[in-house]
């Protein structure tokens, strides 16, 4: 290879993925991950899932650390108006974590579960434990709830009202995620999760790198705002 520049050496990131064949429950991708996720600790986030707000990644990082070295399990709690759709949470006066259900027809809280969990090693056995439930489905709310709940080792962070948590799943949600989006990036003058951006932001690519992406898109509007980032005109 051509020498290169310190600032050249970055870390190449491989996806692998695996198809579940059957939709029969979302603790099935830990069985289904088994091999891939070893024994580390691990994290899931369901696809039609998005999360938005001031200080998320710090919060996202204290559940790595919670995971990693407390070995603890960390979910996200919402407030929603209708609690029916969700897993829910509920919690006693001081705020520890009493239950777990999944879509209750009489919901003890209005706190639904996002989809967004962080598990520590050891969460693919756990969830070749679960049993499944009266749909047939290895439900993610059995391997909290009867596991790491029961055995207190399920933390449930609050995510306050500065947060936007919206879902995709529909094709009314999709188009009301893509408002939101559309508002905040024109409104702020910024690029909501542009892979490029966070990777120079966290130095996994060089400024150079970083020019050569925004290159590719040309004149575009986003081909302009990565310039914009290597040349530090985005606030940040
Ligand atoms: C799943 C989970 C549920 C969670 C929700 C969040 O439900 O089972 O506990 O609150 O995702 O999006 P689903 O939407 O797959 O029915």
């Amino acid at each position: 290879a051509p020498s290169r520049g310190l600032g050249d050496v970055y870390k190449r990131q491989h996806l692998t993925y695996k198809v579940q064949p059957s939709p029969d429950g979302l603790a099935q991708a830990f069985i289904l991950g088994e091999d891939f996720i070893g024994d580390d600790a691990c994290a899931m986030v369901l696809g039609d899932n998005i999360f938005y707000g001031n200080g998320f990644s710090r919060i996202l990082k204290a559940a790595v650390k919670n995971a990693e070295q407390e070995k603890r399990a960390t979910v996200f709690g919402y407030y929603v108006n209708d609690p029916e759709r969700f897993g829910i949470v509920e919690f006693d006066e001081t705020g520890k974590v009493i239950s777990v259900e999944e879509k209750p027809q009489k919901p003890k809280s209005n706190y639904a579960i996002t989809g967004l969990y962080f598990y520590p090693a050891g969460v693919s056995q756990r969830a070749n434990a679960v049993k499944p439930s009266a749909r047939g489905e290895l439900e993610i709310t059995t391997l909290m709830n009867e596991m790491y709940l029961k055995e207190e080792l399920l933390d449930v962070q609050l995510l306050g009202r500065g947060f936007a948590w919206l879902d995709t799943g529909t094709m009314d949600s999709l188009v009301e995620a893509a408002d939101f989006v559309q508002m905040i990036e024109k409104r702020q003058s910024i690029k909501i999760s542009a892979p490029e951006e966070i990777a120079y932001r966290n130095s996994w690519i060089s400024r150079e790198k970083l020019l050569e992406s925004a290159s590719r898109y040309g004149k575009s509007p986003y081909g302009m705002y990565l310039k914009a980032v290597a040349d530090g005109k985005i606030r940040y």
